[in-house]
């Protein structure tokens, strides 16, 4: 019976060499406040006005579907005074929804030309 008495356990501390390498991560954030440049003041200014009172529900980019509401890329004016002051439809005009989960935005009224404009 050999007893051998292997029970030298090494505990070999290795030195952790921690290769962390650090990449500069440079966010360029250069898509604000330029471009658009095509736009006319009156459709910048409809933009400005979508953005702020309209983007909660369509999409920042009006010809997508937003969170709640569709695209309203093309909205002519008429449609525009109907549903966004009344929340109707011009006669004749299919809705996009059948829904009416949009409430009626009196606050643009003076807005609605730049929107139609912007929209177009
Ligand atoms: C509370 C969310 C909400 C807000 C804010 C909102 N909308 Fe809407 N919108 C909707 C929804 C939802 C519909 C689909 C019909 C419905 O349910 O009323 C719609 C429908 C429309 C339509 C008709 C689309 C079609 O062709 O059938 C137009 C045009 C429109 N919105 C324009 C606007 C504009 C312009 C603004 C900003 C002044 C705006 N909406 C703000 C939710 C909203």
């Amino acid at each position: 019976m050999c007893g051998g008495d292997d029970g030298h356990g090494k505990l070999y501390a290795v030195p952790g060499r921690r290769h962390l390498t650090f990449l500069p991560l440079i966010l360029v954030a250069a898509l604000a406040g330029c471009g658009d440049s095509g736009l006319s003041p009156e459709a910048q200014r409809g933009k400005n006005v979508y953005l702020s009172q309209c983007t909660s529900c369509h999409a920042a980019d009006p010809s997508q579907p937003g969170a709640v509401g569709p695209e309203v890329k093309g909205a002519s004016r008429q449609l525009l005074e109907a549903k966004v002051l009344k929340g109707t439809y011009p006669p004749g005009y299919t809705p996009k929804r059948r829904t009416s989960a949009m409430l009626p935005q009196p606050q643009v009224a003076g807005d609605i030309p730049a929107l139609a404009e912007y929209l177009k």
